[in-house]
């Protein structure tokens, strides 16, 4: 298994691998469609990793710069490699990548899982304050708004 920088040729020539995994893995929650993947935004295609094994796409970040922070859009592992600390290794690359890019936390909205509370604070993200919550956009839906815990930050310090 590799952990790669996902730029925008591999996402083009790998949409559909991806497009699968992100259906499967993240349900009916904020569906994406390619556009959201090709979307540009700052230093998108530099920060965001994809796994890959035989080949194949396993995994994948999207992520990009907002003001001083690499904020996490989008994670997933397909279900056969899941539970094998994929996930916990992409967020380590990604930490170490967005310290090299003067970045200086990771911040993403995670959803209401209990185990996904657990992989988030296991990889060292803690919750935000109430005051930098508002520097990040809130779920306009409210549907989908209840689907999420409280946004989980982490401080480079502490990957
Ligand atoms: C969350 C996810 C990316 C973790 O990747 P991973 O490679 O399985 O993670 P690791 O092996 O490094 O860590 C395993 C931990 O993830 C959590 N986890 C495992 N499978 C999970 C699942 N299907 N959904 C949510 N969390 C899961 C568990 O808490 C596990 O912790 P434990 O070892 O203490 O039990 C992956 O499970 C996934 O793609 N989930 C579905 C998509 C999703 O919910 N994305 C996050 C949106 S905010």
């Amino acid at each position: 298994m590799i952990i790669k920088t996902l730029t925008k040729s591999y996402l083009q020539q790998h949409l559909n691998e991806i497009l699968n995994i992100d259906h499967i893995r993240m349900g009916k929650v904020e569906n994406w469609t390619s556009r959201n993947f090709i979307l540009d935004l700052p230093l998108k295609f530099q920060l965001s990793l994809t796994s890959i094994s035989d080949k194949q796409v396993i995994g994948y970040i999207i992520a990009s710069k907002k003001e001083k922070t690499c904020h996490i859009h989008r994670i997933a592992v397909s279900a056969q490699y899941s539970d094998q600390g994929i996930g916990s290794k992409m967020i380590s690359v990604l930490g170490n990548k967005a310290k090299s890019k003067n970045l200086k936390k990771l911040s993403v909205e995670a959803l209401k899982k209990d185990n996904l509370k657990r992989f988030y604070l296991k990889n060292g993200f803690q919750p935000l304050n109430k005051k930098d919550q508002k520097v990040y956009s809130i779920q306009k839906d409210p549907k989908i708004r209840d689907l999420f815990l409280e946004k989980y930050s982490v401080f480079m310090k502490d990957l």
